[in-house]
Formats: structure tokens, sequence, C-alpha cells
């Protein structure tokens, strides 16, 4: 397959056996483009941005502010002021639970979320609702891992002021209707925050489509280098919201006393920016529209399905989450070994697996398991690599049996 020629590290052997890396959910492996395009900025561009009037500054600036428009593109955004650079998909939700919900929501206002949350969309909240008596509701999950989205009309009421899910569950797989739920949170006149960690860089991700107020990822997820992501904001919501940092970058004028602060997106990037790392990320949109969305969604949906019929052939083997389409992951759980053991034998394989709760503790108590083994995949890996995990899985089965 021409494409893992452009990821090196896929070259790499674990344990003296060909690398098998099916943990791209926790972060995804980054292709030459990506690895060029940080080694170019630092051998010809480096400074700092916004600050500096020679030149090496304004290659800086140029480049970081084009990352900012290639990023608003990709997301379908109507302009690059409603892109904030963060660190991610976290720092993008406490920025949106501190600066819009300690300056807009009050006692008593509920924030409803889901049971398939990431610790990331779900610890920010509780610790908002504790300091300004907010409520937290949830929507519950299915057996199968879906919503039980005909309770929805009873939970989103008038007094819901955000609802926040994830698209695709990074535990189950499960891909929520978006624009649906968008709908039906503004009919209510809640806001909604998509929590894209584990779609952007998997599927076509519109936020015009999808019809949401705020919108997070991250970098690392999607080819790009760790430590950068965006956070998407409709303008007049974004405008409408106080600084979260403060610091450098972020001011009109200081004295003393007091400051004045710029417009949004500068106001809430405080400091000195992850420069290479938003140039890295623009690299990364690229290579990525070069392969397609819908052409890695097709792929992970395929992929995802022939890992789940070759899971379902190993004896003790439960699989969580819902039937395809779905993301490119699968969580099961081998009733002889604890998740752990198992992701630690594949290892010795050079089989790279992700064992554990996946900062989703909630989740995995409702399905009353201690975590899960993760396979997780990109649009790098092959069916083969698939049929490899089941010959090593088949081996575990016996070895713990
Ligand atoms: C669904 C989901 N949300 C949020 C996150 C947090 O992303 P980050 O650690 O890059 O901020 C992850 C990471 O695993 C995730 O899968």
């Amino acid at each position: 397959m021409a494409i893992r020629e452009d990821f090196p590290i896929l070259r790499e052997q674990a344990h003296g056996h060909p690398l098998i890396y099916f943990d791209s959910a926790a972060t995804s492996q980054k292709p030459r483009a990506v690895i060029d395009a940080l080694h170019h900025y630092y051998e010809h561009e480096n400074a700092n941005v916004h600050r500096g009037l020679h030149e090496l500054s304004s290659r800086a600036t140029e480049a970081y502010e084009k990352s900012r428009k290639r990023v608003a593109e990709y997301l379908g955004a109507s302009s690059a002021n409603e892109i904030v650079f963060t660190r991610g998909t976290t720092e993008s939700i406490n920025l949106v639970a501190q600066a819009w919900g300690g300056q807009f929501l009050r006692e008593g206002d509920v924030i409803l979320l889901t049971e398939m949350e990431h610790h990331s969309n779900l610890v920010p909240w509780q610790l908002l609702a504790e300091r300004i008596g907010a409520r937290l509701r949830f929507v519950p999950v299915r057996d199968d891992g879906t919503l039980e989205l005909d309770k929805l009309s009873s939970l989103l009421t008038p007094e819901v002021r955000l609802f926040a899910f994830t698209h695709i569950s990074n535990s189950l797989g499960t891909i929520n209707p978006v624009a649906e739920l968008c709908r039906k949170a503004r009919a209510v006149g809640a806001l909604t925050l998509v929590d894209a960690a584990q779609s952007a860089g998997h599927m076509p991700v519109d936020v015009q489509e999808l019809g949401c107020d705020f919108l997070a990822f991250s970098g690392h997820k999607m080819c790009g280098p760790t430590g950068i992501g965006a956070l998407y904001a409709r303008a007049e919501i974004l405008d409408s919201m106080p600084p979260w940092h403060g610091g450098g970058e972020m001011i009109v004028s200081v004295t003393l006393e007091k400051s004045t602060f710029k417009k949004a997106p500068h106001r809430f990037e405080a400091g000195t920016p992850n420069i290479a790392g938003a140039i890295g990320l623009a690299a990364a949109i690229d290579y990525i529209e070069q392969i397609g969305r819908a052409a890695i969604f097709e792929h992970d949906v395929d992929l995802a399905s022939h890992a789940m019929k070759r899971l379902a052939e190993l004896s003790g083997m439960r699989i969580l989450g819902p039937a395809p389409p779905r993301g490119a992951l699968v969580g099961f759980v081998m009733d002889t070994a604890h998740p752990h053991d198992l992701t630690t034998f594949a290892d010795q394989y050079g089989l790279a697996l992700r064992g554990g709760h996946h900062c989703n503790q909630p989740l995995m108590r409702r399905f009353g398991v201690p975590g899960t083994t993760r396979a997780s995949f990109y649009f790098y890996n092959t069916k083969e690599e698939i049929d490899r995990m089941i010959e090593i899985l088949d081996t575990a089965v016996r070895f713990f049996s």
C-alpha cells in the first residue's frame, strides 16, 4: 500500500516483530509531509509571531495565520476568526467551560452531556458546575452502544443551556447523529459543543452542515503534531466571550491596573503559541485532503467491520459498541484475561493495542467492565494486519485459558 510508505515509523519493529500500530485513536502516526513541514519551519521561518518587525517574524506570522485559514476551510467555518488554536480537544473544551460557561451560565442552569463522554468532555463541566451551581444531566447509552435518543425530549428542556457530546465514541465507535442533536438542542435554545477528537481526521466534518456552535479537535489524532488543536466557535458567540488566560499577545493596551483585549480569536491565545504545531497541523490537513475524508471514512468502516467479524470468531470475546457503520475502533473484553494483561501479551508480538478505561470510566462502569482492549485503525492500516491481530489474540485465548 503506497500510503504506508509515507509513514516512516510503520517500518519499525517492536520486540523483534514488524510493528502493527492499532492505537491511532490515542494518537495517529505522522506522514513524512508533516515531519518535513516542521523541519522546514525550524530551518527557514522560526521566529515569534505577531510581535516582530523583521523578515523571519513576518514569515512565521504569515505561516501561522495561513494555518488558521486552512483549519477554517477544513471545518467549513465562515471565517478564520472563528478558529482558536489550542493544545487540543481538552484545552478547547476547558476554554469553553471557563470563558463561555463562567460568563453566561448561572446557578440552576443545566449542561446536558452523554454517558459516553471522554473525561475531557466531562471533568471541565463538573468543575464549572461545582463552581457556579449548575447541574449536569446525561443522555443514557443503550446496551448496543448507541444513545437513548427517545429520552432526549425529556432531557432537552429549556433549562439546558449547552448540550456537549462526542461525535464518535473513543471506546464504542458509535457515530452520533450530530446534525439531528444540534437541531434538537437549538429548538430549546441550547448551544451545542461537538467533541470531534475521533472524527475530525476520519470523516467529512463541516460545522455549517452539522449546525454546531462549538467544535473541538486535536491535531495529533489526525496526522498532526502533538500539542496543537483548535476550537471552532460561531463568531457571534466567540466575540461575546471574555478572555480566559491572560498574558502577552492577547491584549491591546495594558496599564498597571487594567487591560483591554484583542478581538477573537487572538483574545484567547495568550503567550507564545505553538507556531510549529499550527504549521504542522496545516500540513496534516493538506495530506488528509489529498487522500479524501470520504475515502478515509470508507476504509475505516471496512476495517471496523472486518475486525468485528473476525473478533466474533474467537471464543470468550465480548465486543462493545454498535454494528457498522461505526468509527475505526473496536473495544473488546476477553473473559479469561484482564485488558491490561491481554494488551501486554499482544505487545510481545509487535501489536500495539490499548488496554484500560480509555478516559471513559463512567462508560466502563455502565457496561460493567474494568476496561477494554481497544484496537483502533487509520487509513494506513490493512485487513492483513487485522488478520494477524486475530492470530495473536487466538494464541492469547489459549494462553490465558
Ligand atoms: C472522544 C475524545 N475526546 C477527547 C479526547 C482528548 O483529546 P486530547 O487528549 O488530544 O485533548 C480524546 C482523546 O483520546 C477522545 O478520544
